[in-house]
């Protein structure tokens, strides 16, 4: 069953600007889901309509079959999490300790409740040793880990993390990886915004495209990286690897794994 749909969305700007038109799509819990396509397509748009931060203008939210339109943006969050796309947007306190506490403590959780959590994060995000810090005294890809740890603290069913990928190296990459196996092993779902393909293709198994204000498609990496109709008309590249196969010829291929084995024999 799904714990979040949206239901025929409609959003506009307040300055009259349709960014998202008649989006239909649901979520169920344990899912890590990719949300693909190119600047301007409504993705950061569609996962604000997600958590409450935006209202359709028509259309529904459902979070576990309850209508949202009467919960608080607060009381949704409690649910949907989202981290933001710049980190700079969400960080307001002066150390990190502090951010990463902030949510549980405003839910009034026990001071041990609090501490365990703040401690379970930024274990995962790498921060244990920089918790006095000042948050700016990090750079901004690390920033983006403190943003995510300080919604991860909270524990939404839902964390929807927004173009994590941005800036980061290798390592980081990897680290984003893994937390998205910790969290969707708690039967967590993460949506993901991102422009690194290669991330998809190792960490998702749904993946959803966004083309000019709309759903375009959803499917495996496969369905997606192989239909070039689709990228063509949402200006997006396959990954290297499809890239590589596709120029020797080898339709379908998605890993070095699956290359090798169409070269060898
Ligand atoms: N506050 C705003 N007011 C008016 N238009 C906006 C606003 N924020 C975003 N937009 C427009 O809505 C469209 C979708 O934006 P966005 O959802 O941020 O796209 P994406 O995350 O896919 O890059 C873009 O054309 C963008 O310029
Ligand atoms: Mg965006």
């Amino acid at each position: 069953m799904s714990f979040l749909q949206l239901e025929n969305v409609r959003f506009c700007y307040p300055n009259g600007f349709e960014a998202v038109q008649d989006l239909s799509v649901d979520f169920r819990l344990g899912e890590a889901v990719a949300i693909i396509g190119q600047n301007g397509a409504g993705k950061t748009t569609a996962v604000k309509l997600m958590n409450g931060l935006l209202r359709p203008a028509s259309g529904r939210v459902l979070i576990d079959g309850q209508e949202t339109a009467s919960l608080t943006t607060a009381q949704m969050a409690q649910h949907v999490g989202y981290v933001f796309q710049n980190p700079d947007d969400q960080i307001f306190q002066e150390t990190i300790e502090k951010e990463i506490a902030f949510g549980p403590k405003k839910q009034k959780l026990p001071a041990a409740v609090v501490q365990e959590r703040v401690h379970e994060a930024a274990e995962i995000c790498g921060l244990m040793d920089v918790l006095k810090e000042h948050p700016y005294n990090l750079p901004y890809s690390k920033r983006k880990f403190i943003t995510i740890a300080a919604v991860m603290t909270m524990d939404p069913e839902i964390v929807i993390l927004d173009e994590p990928t941005a800036g980061q190296d290798r390592e980081s990459t990897e680290l984003l990886g893994k937390l998205i196996k910790i969290l969707t092993d708690k039967n967590k779902t993460v949506i993901t915004i991102t422009h690194d393909m290669e991330f998809v293709v190792k960490e998702f198994q749904r993946v959803l495209v966004f083309a000019e204000k709309q759903l375009r498609k959803e499917g495996t990496p496969r369905e997606i990286f192989w239909n070039e109709e689709l990228l063509q008309f949402s200006a997006l590249k396959q990954p290297y690897i499809c890239q590589l196969a596709k120029a020797l010829n080898f339709q379908g291929v998605m890993t070095m794994e699956e290359l090798g084995k169409k070269v060898v024999g």
